[in-house]
């Protein structure tokens, strides 16, 4: 597939996958993306998952045609970019390696060999010419390993990204430009999947960027972003500060025998009688509602990341907060979750002390505001909790 006249797209899609990285449930597939570019010199951007070996060398050769290439370029090494690199070198041999000093390093670890002869270890700001085509190329620390490298392509106006402006599921190249709402969603889940953590890193890889004139996006996994690049970038610039995307309030709950369900359910009510009450008409607020227990939670984890409110409502269970409500305050917790009001309704029968824990974990992240008043169930909601959770509602919509 072409996407310059000199850049042609050479990658696989994988629809038998289950789990990215054995963790994220990806029911539309991945792509892993390759390029080759084809000037003077000749460069293969990237190699592909273990599975893919023979179709995607089979697409490497095709775009060649009878020529050879000069170069693979390994942006990074995690295995699903970099498990064919042997393979590659087996059949090219005269190619050379150009990478990180630190992917080198990661190399000898992964395959067991030095590969010293052929190697160009590039640095940032390091040039490679390949004739019309000049490519600089940028570290990228933890975005999303600390090997990895991106690279411009100035004649075509191309950024290679590397993991950065990816997205889950397998990819139609040939299908229309990317829906911009669609791409969004599974974007976002990948994002705060595995970057979040590391938004600082992003930040100051956007910020290396800032006076480069990108024209297409060319990620490791996902679409080529060839239209209204300035959108990506700022969607990029909003999640990797932390701030939050949307207007909106997102309840995560559980709920063993259905009584906090209950006031969540009667939460959500409330919330969308004050947003039509005349007073505080606001279509733009949203309201997002995950039972822990049941959902995707790298889905609710992408969500809390979108908007500026959360409310945390869950049981005691062992003492301690009931399992995925832990699980879920964790996955926020270790991605740097800040710079959000937070609030909290908490149940327990005989020991109703989940908002103290679940307040200790956020308290360690930056920028929380905690609601002034909390929902406390003993058992299921009374009158006192209601007038609690009118109290709160004030808060979120106010
Ligand atoms: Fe797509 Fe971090 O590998």
């Amino acid at each position: 597939m072409r996407i310059t006249d000199d850049i042609k797209y050479v990658g696989v899609n994988d629809y038998k996958i289950d789990l990215f990285e054995g963790l994220y449930k990806v029911p539309n597939g991945m792509a892993y993306n390759s390029y080759v570019i084809l000037d003077d010199k000749i460069a293969v951007m990237d190699t592909v998952d273990t599975g893919f070996t023979d179709e995607w060398l089979k697409n490497v050769q095709f775009a060649l045609k009878d020529k050879k290439p000069d170069y693979l370029i390994v942006q990074h090494m995690e295995p699903d970019h970099s498990s064919n690199i042997l393979k590659f070198m087996e059949k090219y041999p005269e190619a050379f390696l150009v990478a990180s000093s630190r992917a080198f390093v990661m190399m000898k670890n992964y395959f067991g060999i030095e590969l010293a002869e052929n190697k160009i270890v590039v640095d940032d700001g390091d040039i490679l010419s390949l004739g019309k085509h000049v490519f600089t190329f940028f570290t990228a620390p933890m975005v999303h390993w600390p090997e990895v490298i991106v690279t411009y392509d100035s004649t075509d106006k191309v950024l290679f990204s590397a993991d950065a402006f990816g997205r889950f599921g397998a990819v139609d190249m040939d299908g229309p430009i990317v829906d911009e709402k669609e791409w969004e969603g599974e974007a976002r889940r990948y994002y705060f999947g595995i970057v979040g953590k590391y938004g600082l890193f992003v930040q100051k890889l956007l910020n290396k960027l800032k006076d480069v004139e990108i024209q297409t996006i060319c990620p490791l996994h996902g679409p080529i972003l060839n239209a209204n690049v300035e959108h990506y970038l700022k969607l990029y610039h909003t999640w990797s500060s932390y701030e939050p995307g949307e207007d909106g309030v997102m309840i995560a709950y559980t709920s063993v025998y259905g009584n906090t369900k209950k006031a969540v359910m009667m939460l959500i009510d409330k919330i969308v009688d004050r947003l039509h009450d005349g007073e505080h008409e606001k279509d733009s607020f949203k309201v997002c509602v995950y039972d822990l227990t049941r959902c995707d939670m790298s889905e609710a984890v992408a969500d809390a990341f979108k908007y500026g409110k959360l409310v945390l409502a869950t049981t005691t269970y062992n003492a301690e907060l009931f399992p995925p409500m832990r699980e879920f305050i964790s996955a926020l917790t270790e991605r740097n979750f800040s710079n959000r009001f937070v609030a909290f309704i908490e149940n327990g029968s005989w020991a109703p002390i989940v908002a103290k824990l679940m307040r200790e974990r956020l308290e360690k992240c930056k920028d929380i505001t905690f609601a002034k008043n909390t929902v406390r169930m003993v058992s299921a909601l009374n009158d006192e909790g209601i007038e609690q959770l009118e109290e709160l509602v004030k808060e979120i919509v106010s």
